[in-house]
């Protein structure tokens, strides 16, 4: 079974086209974070009208199993057609439902939409799957979620932040230490020239018994720092280190420190860490240390917005429905 899955919830437009929920035929992935990087974030309007510009040629290119053409896949071998339809920016995710749906439509193939923050969880089924039960560490840019994994369509929400998202906090830390935008990837490079230890940063909700996070009282406490250390003065590079590579420990320790006690208590036999956050170098190296079950980390390109884990989440939570049987057969009408 092959399915197009299309993703337009934020700033990335993707299409791929994956094989049995498992075999990425081809993932096609633009995006338009160099233009909100100009303005330290995304402005919606303007990441909706990117989306408009590249879902065709997006979709195309996934057709020429990502523009090596030799020998692309035909429509005719779509068996659906799966697209985010929320959560995410209004804007950016009409365009994709919107496509997807007139493509279904001429195509007379069956629409599946899809979860997103689901779908961030599928980057683990892409080639080897996981085994239930699991532990999902879900964390990106708006979420920031703990979900015990027994069965495709079993899953059951352990706790998730009480304020910002690990990724936001990331990034609004970033934003404060003036290294740009997306902060993630900016605050782990930075972090690598600091000391970790170097500033005594809170580890909220680290002890509670719940599975809850937050992470906005961190983000004050790195404000407070800022202006304690440096007063009216700029930061120095080796300050701006230090205080990057404190404030991913501090992210870290809590998200592995609740994600490990989830895990335990829950019996499960593995943990999954899913979306942008997952990609964090030192989330992935400190998983691996502090727990001792099944660890599955997907490749950083499948951690971060893309198609191929919508098209992989329809398949195994796709059932169809009957008269959809029916409307794939054109010699049948209502
Ligand atoms: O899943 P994603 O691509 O988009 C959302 O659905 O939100 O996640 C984006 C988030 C951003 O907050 C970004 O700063 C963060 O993932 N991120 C990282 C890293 N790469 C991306 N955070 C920490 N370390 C990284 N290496
Ligand atoms: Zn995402």
């Amino acid at each position: 079974m092959k399915i197009l899955g299309l993703e337009t919830s934020c700033d990335e437009t993707s299409a791929a086209i994956v094989e049995n929920g498992t075999k990425i035929l081809s993932n096609v992935v633009s995006s338009s974070i160099d233009l909100h990087a100009q303005t330290g974030g995304i402005i919606p309007e303007t990441a909706a009208r990117e989306q408009l510009k590249a879902i065709i040629p997006v979709i195309e290119q996934s057709f020429r199993r990502d523009g090596r053409s030799s020998d692309p896949i035909e429509v005719a071998e779509i068996d659906a057609v799966a697209v985010t339809t929320g959560p995410g920016l209004i804007g950016s995710l009409l365009i994709g439902v919107e496509t997807a749906k007139a493509l279904a439509y001429a195509w007379q193939k069956p629409l599946v939409p899809i979860n997103h923050l689901k779908a961030h969880l599928y980057a683990n089924w892409l080639e080897e799957p996981p085994t239930f039960p699991s532990v999902a560490l879900l964390v990106s840019g708006g979420h920031t979620d703990l979900i015990l994994m027994k069965g495709h369509g079993k899953l059951q929400w352990l706790g998730g932040t009480k304020d910002d998202a690990a990724g936001e906090a990331f990034d609004k830390t970033a934003r404060l230490l003036n290294l740009g935008y997306p902060g993630g990837p900016a605050i782990s490079k930075a972090a690598q020239q600091g000391d970790p230890t170097a500033y005594p940063l809170p580890r909220p909700m680290i002890g509670t018994p719940d599975f809850d996070f937050s992470f906005s009282g961190l983000k004050t406490a790195v404000l407070n720092l800022v202006r304690q250390i440096s007063g009216e003065e700029k930061l120095t590079v080796q300050q701006t280190n230090h205080l990057a590579a404190s404030t991913q420990q501090a992210i870290v320790d809590v998200l592995v420190a609740k994600t490990v006690r989830a895990a335990e208590k829950y019996k499960v036999r593995g943990v999954l860490l899913a979306g942008g956050v997952a990609a964090n170098k030192l989330l992935r190296e400190t998983i691996k240390e502090r727990f001792s079950g099944e660890v599955k980390i997907p490749p950083i390109n499948l951690c971060t917005d893309n198609a191929a884990i919508v098209a992989s989440c329809a398949y195994f939570n796709y059932q169809p429905k009957p008269w959809e049987k029916v409307k794939a057969d054109p010699s049948l009408h209502f």
